[in-house]
């Protein structure tokens, strides 16, 4: 084998790939237009359009800022890139009261709005696209959801089932004041000091707003939809 045959085959393998993994879905999806709605086969009209604003959107910077993405994905991988429906609840709920089975794939249009899409770099812990549809549907009934977040991010080994858990615990996002008046509400239910009580930080409730409102589960709409229901009748 030549030199020039060596260098030129280097760069086909390692152009190819570029080419198909970075540069054409950066080409396709770097401009999505939205998606509109059609009354007929979505049952409702404007756009599909996830909300991403206020405090969500400085809760996304406190999620990047602790590196949550490190250990957490927010994608439920298509069904050719390895399955993830069957895990449970990760796409949706298996059995949503109202709506039944919801888990369905992520789509690119699930990250409108997002200066970065945190899609995650390593599954280290579960993937957290559906995580505020699970705590509010599953780890938190009958509790306040944002509650259950707040002890979960200040000791995540707390609860008995989850006393080998691995993820860190963010206490430097909370402070101990004391107590002036009436106790807050939002007081966590760990040890402080006798007079004091802890508290979350406003970071912390920036955080928790954007973790409840990851809700990848609505339904698509029709044009995206490439597996409809099947009509039997
Ligand atoms: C070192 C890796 C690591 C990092 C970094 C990390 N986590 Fe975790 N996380 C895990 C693991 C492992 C679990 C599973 C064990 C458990 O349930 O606690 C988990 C579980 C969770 C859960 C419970 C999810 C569920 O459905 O049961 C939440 C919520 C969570 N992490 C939020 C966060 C947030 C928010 C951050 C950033 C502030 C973060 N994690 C950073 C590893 C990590």
């Amino acid at each position: 084998m030549s030199l020039r045959l060596f260098i030129l085959g280097l760069s086909a393998s390692f152009g190819v790939a570029w080419l198909c993994v970075v540069i054409v879905p950066y080409l396709k999806m770097r401009d999505l237009a939205p998606i509109v709605l059609d009354e007929a086969k979505d049952g409702k009209t404007g756009i599909f359009y996830p909300k991403r604003t206020g405090r969500i959107a400085d809760g996304a910077k406190v999620y990047a800022e602790n590196g949550c993405y490190l250990c957490h994905t927010q994608v439920v991988r298509p069904t050719y890139a390895g399955n993830d429906l069957y895990r449970p609840d990760w796409g949706g709920l298996k059995s949503d009261p109202d709506r039944g089975d919801t888990r369905r794939e992520t789509n690119p249009y699930d990250f409108f709005g997002e200066k970065f899409a945190q899609v995650g770099v390593s599954r280290m812990g579960p993937d957290l696209s559906n995580l505020g549809r699970r705590v509010e549907s599953i780890y938190a009934v009958g509790g306040d959801p944002a509650q259950w977040l707040f002890a979960h991010l200040y000791n995540p080994r707390a609860e008995p089932a989850r006393y080998s858990s691995t993820c860190p615990s963010y206490r430097f996002l909370f402070e101990t004041r004391r107590v002036k008046g009436n106790p807050s509400q939002a007081a966590l239910p760990f040890h402080s000091p006798e007079g004091t009580e802890l508290v979350p930080s406003s970071d912390a409730k920036a955080l928790v707003s954007y973790l409840l409102s990851l809700k990848k589960d609505q339904p698509v709409p029709a044009v995206l939809n490439f597996s409809p229901p099947k009509n039997n009748g």
